[in-house]
């Protein structure tokens, strides 16, 4: 009984890095972003500059910062906006109030739907870079270190 619980544990431990290291943004990403939050960040919505303009204005018509490419979407995990997915997408277990981000919803049909999906973008942002930090420090929230940085993967 413990040997074959080992056993099932040294294999999810195997298994998942080498799953994790496959997912990529034109395979599994674009599609599922595309899919999941392309009504609203959409090729018709506003780049992040432009949403930031005016950013009343565009949530009246129920449209986000673009990302329906790699580069607008980056822009809303790295930099300007650092952690911004993360914190919208997590399922609670990583905020302070154990809250899901306000776009966690977006993320499937059934609990099950999000969960695979978030586990999907987790380990396409990184083993170890998923965080809700900012670029800069606001309230309790700390400044993104160049240590996460470094552990971003977000294969192409
Ligand atoms: C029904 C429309 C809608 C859908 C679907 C939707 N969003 Fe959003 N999203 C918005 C709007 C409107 C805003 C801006 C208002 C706000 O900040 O909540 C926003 C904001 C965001 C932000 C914050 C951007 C910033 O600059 O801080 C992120 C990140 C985000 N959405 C990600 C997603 C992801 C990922 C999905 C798909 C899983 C998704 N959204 C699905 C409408 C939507």
């Amino acid at each position: 009984m413990k040997s074959k619980l080992l056993a099932s544990l040294v294999c999810v431990a195997v298994a998942l890095p080498a799953w994790a290291a496959d997912v990529t943004y034109l395979k599994d990403i674009k599609p599922l972003i595309k899919a999941q939050c392309g009504e609203c960040h959409g090729d018709d919505a506003p780049t992040l500059h432009e949403f930031d303009l005016d950013p009343e204005k565009y949530k009246k018509e129920k449209l986000g910062p673009r990302t329906s490419t790699y580069e607008t979407l980056l822009q809303l995990v790295g930099w300007p906006d650092a952690g911004a997915l993360m914190r919208r997408l997590d399922d609670g277990a990583n905020s302070g109030d154990k809250k899901p981000g306000n776009m966690y919803k977006n993320l499937g049909e059934t609990e099950e739907e999000r969960a695979t999906n978030l586990k999907l973008i987790k380990a396409w942002v990184g083993e170890g870079a998923w965080n809700l930090n900012r670029w800069e420090k606001r309230g309790d929230v700390p400044a993104v270190t160049k240590e996460q940085l470094d552990r971003l993967q977000l294969k192409y």
